[in-house]
């Protein structure tokens, strides 16, 4: 089934078109401050069906509910612990995603026939100027094409979903560039399962501490359980093998113009996603902006895979960021995206 896909810039009345769409049903692709949501009204069954037809996403990959104010979460959970409550109100609206026991009201296609929800309060005006609009909760994920890297701008969902649903809203490029921090607050210990724009270091100075779940910066294993089922899956994958050097960035530019150097000569289309201020020697680059400035590299990330695909490289050399701040996150898609092959170039 194909159907003519238009591209909006957001104002009140493309807002009210999306809005009589998610009504009726459809999808709509939508801008947040983190990437671009393929939203579908999280009540309607019918309707969060066609977000995983859409996307081609595995069923048992639950989805995000998005609200537009406070007051909407108490319908959809059964109940929000001591901590949840902190963290909600140190950084909603924003880019967070809280893991709460869900209500039954919330449709087993949302949720992945798990007991729980992500319930997410964007900072995007656009987005909760839409979900206000639309009178109801928006199921969202990100508007990729299943294993494809997140979309940053309007152009990219169009890229992926042309074709495939009615509206997308152009509301320019995304200020974060990487998916909201996913944080499970079931627990009596809140739990990071995914990094994003709420750091490790923001939680902690809240809450006191908070545990970062393992494989945010290592593989699933045979026998391993996956928190969360996004885990699972292999993500942000471009079609270029892609290796990340971790180090000092001198020795980390060496080793990069070498390995560039030699799979060159074997007739490989080289990337190297580097820093500015670095010199590749007029090798080939795609900027991840300003070196220490992991803000930069995450607005720039998923729009640097996608260039990869689009020149169709078959190899990418990517500079690492530190583990810090925003950078965690940064790692964990640049690692997803390498399978974890993540080399250290200091010392001998
Ligand atoms: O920033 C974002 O979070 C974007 C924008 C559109 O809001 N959305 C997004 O959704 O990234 P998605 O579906 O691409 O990623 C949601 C992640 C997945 O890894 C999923 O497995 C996990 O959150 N997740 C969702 N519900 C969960 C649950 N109940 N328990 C554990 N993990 C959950
Ligand atoms: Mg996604």
């Amino acid at each position: 089934m194909t159907m003519n896909t238009q591209v909006k810039p957001v104002s009140r009345e493309s807002l009210a078109e999306a809005a009589r769409l998610i009504r009726a049903g459809e999808l709509v692709g939508m801008p947040t401050e983190t990437v671009y949501g393929l939203g579908a009204n999280a009540l309607d069954e019918a309707a969060v069906r066609k977000i995983f037809e859409a996307k081609g996403r595995p069923q048992d990959n639950p989805l995000i509910v998005h609200v537009s104010c406070a007051e909407e979460i108490p319908p959809l959970v059964k109940g929000i612990p001591e901590k949840a409550k902190e963290l909600m109100d140190a950084f909603w609206p924003g880019p967070m995603t809280l893991i709460l026991p869900k209500a039954d009201c919330i449709p087993d296609a949302v949720s992945a026939g798990l007991d729980t929800v992500g319930i997410r309060l964007p900072q995007s005006e656009a987005a909760r100027a839409l979900i206000a609009a639309s009178g109801v909760p928006i199921a969202a994920p990100s508007a990729n094409r299943s294993g494809k890297p997140s979309p940053t701008t309007a152009q990219h969902v169009l890229t992926d979903m042309d074709g495939r649903i009615p509206l997308i809203l152009d509301g320019g490029p995304c200020r974060v560039g990487v998916e909201s921090s996913v944080i499970d607050a079931t627990g009596e210990e809140p739990v990071i399962l995914r990094p994003g724009g709420i750091t490790p270091e923001m939680v902690r100075a809240v809450l006191g501490g908070v545990r970062v779940d393992e494989h945010v910066m290592s593989p699933l294993r045979e026998g391993d359980v996956a928190r969360s089922p996004g885990m699972k899956y292999k993500h942000y994958a471009p079609g270029a093998k892609t290796i990340v050097f971790t180090g000092e960035p001198e020795r980390v530019v060496r080793a990069i113009c070498a390995q560039y150097d030699e799979a060159a000569l074997r007739g490989e289309r080289v990337a190297i996603r580097g820093f500015d201020e670095h010199d590749f020697g007029g090798r080939e680059r795609i900027s991840l902006g300003s070196a220490g400035c992991a803000g930069d590299a995450a607005a720039r990330l998923f729009a640097a895979l996608r260039e990869l695909d689009a020149r169709g490289d078959t190899l990418a050399l990517c500079e690492a960021v530190e583990l810090e701040g925003i950078g965690l996150a940064v790692m964990n898609r640049m690692g997803r995206a390498a399978a974890f092959d993540i080399r250290r170039v200091d010392g001998r």
